[in-house]
């Protein structure tokens, strides 16, 4: 009993104690600004975590990056308990731009602000602010490349897409369309592995209809093995005068890679102009090498600073600038718009070396 008594006194110490640590626990894992990402498997979205990480060492607010490996319901997932630990504005790159509505409405509804970042979130009015390269000026930029290095007239063009259920695929295609149109019309290019584009060759403008037609046909699912799987379908199909000199459209580097590859092996493609996006370490050396032709630098440091100079204005409880806006097909959603850069041999060491986004060192032969 005695001995009983003494430690009861202990018992109330260590208790006390529990839920000291226990509070600090919780407040611990409070959190500011959610940040969620698409997935890992892509090295782009890689470099947009690793540049917010480098932009965040200055800030005072405390943030935490999350990732949906390429599935919606972790997307959910990660939202929601972005939700418990309290943020107030979330800044998420969708898997998918429809489904990820879901997420962002349970954001609003808990009276959060809503950042789609990079990709937009399509088809609700839960999205406050959008945060984005000009990805229209993507697709014009590759197509432009295609166009500027075009080989005689009837050269064969084969045109990849990215995955339909990002709404970045659609504008980077819109974008290509309108400068490759023309040319497919004056004769320069013959579509050499769509019918769907084929049938659509003489529009010079397309509805999201017709693009959702020949992305659904051509789409590598941002997939570097798809894209391969497709681009080995399209040779063994061709014919011989669907060969020799080619242009590609490819939509972003891990997908040009992997259809450059496939080209150069067969010995009926004479030489062939690929395009990419991104700016990926991997595609740099292939730049530099000669085997992709070119890739869109999107400086991930602005749209990083973008983003988060947005937060922050939000949570000092200002109204954040935008440049433009954007329609998700529910609403106008007010945007930030930053630039993009081509990059090939010629200006590689320029743009993304001497700007300090890679180092000389990461590559071989510049
Ligand atoms: C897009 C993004 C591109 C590219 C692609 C594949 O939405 O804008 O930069 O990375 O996804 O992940």
């Amino acid at each position: 009993m005695k001995k009983l008594l003494k430690a009861i006194p202990l018992m109330l110490v260590v208790l006390m104690l529990t839920a000291i640590v226990s509070a600090c626990g919780n407040s611990g894992s409070k959190v500011d600004v959610g940040i969620v990402l698409p997935t890992k498997d892509e090295p782009r979205w890689v470099q947009d975590e690793q540049r917010f990480k480098d932009e965040l060492k200055g800030t005072k607010y405390s943030v935490e990056i999350l990732f949906s490996q390429g599935s919606s319901a972790k997307e959910k997932e990660n939202v929601d308990s972005l939700i418990a630990k309290g943020i107030k504005v979330l800044i998420i790159s969708p898997q998918d731009g429809d489904a990820a509505a879901a997420s962002v409405e349970a954001a609003q509804k808990a009276g959060i602000k809503v950042i789609s970042y990079d990709r937009l979130i399509t088809n609700t009015d839960a999205v406050d602010y959008y945060v984005t390269f000009d990805s229209v000026a993507v697709g014009k930029a590759q197509a432009q490349y295609l166009v500027d290095n075009a080989k005689g007239s009837g050269q064969p063009l084969y045109l990849y897409a990215g995955a339909a259920s990002d709404n970045n695929a659609f504008l980077f295609f819109e974008g290509a369309w309108t400068v490759l149109q023309p040319k497919i019309a004056d004769g320069t290019f013959k579509i050499a592995n769509s019918s769907e584009a084929v049938t659509l060759q003489d529009k010079a403008e397309l509805s999201r209809e017709e693009l959702s037609k020949i992305i659904s046909q051509v789409t590598t699912n941002w997939d570097p093995s798809e894209a391969k799987n497709k681009a080995q379908t399209h040779l063994t199909a061709a014919a011989a005068d669907q060969k020799g000199d080619v242009a590609i459209l490819a939509p972003n580097d891990g997908t040009a890679r992997s259809i450059a590859d496939v080209f150069a092996t067969d010995s009926a493609i004479t030489s062939f102009v690929v395009t990419g996006q991104d700016a990926e370490k991997a595609s740099i050396q292939y730049v530099i090498d000669g085997k992709q032709s070119m890739t869109v630098f999107k400086d991930v440091r602005n749209l990083v600073k973008d983003a988060m100079g947005m937060a922050v204005t939000i949570l000092d409880g200002k109204e954040p600038e935008t440049t433009g806006s954007y329609n998700n097909g529910k609403v106008d959603v007010q945007a930030k718009q930053t630039d993009v850069i081509v990059v090939d041999k010629d200006n590689v060491k320029a743009s993304l070396i001497d700007s300090k986004y890679y180092e000389a060192s990461e590559f071989t032969g510049l």
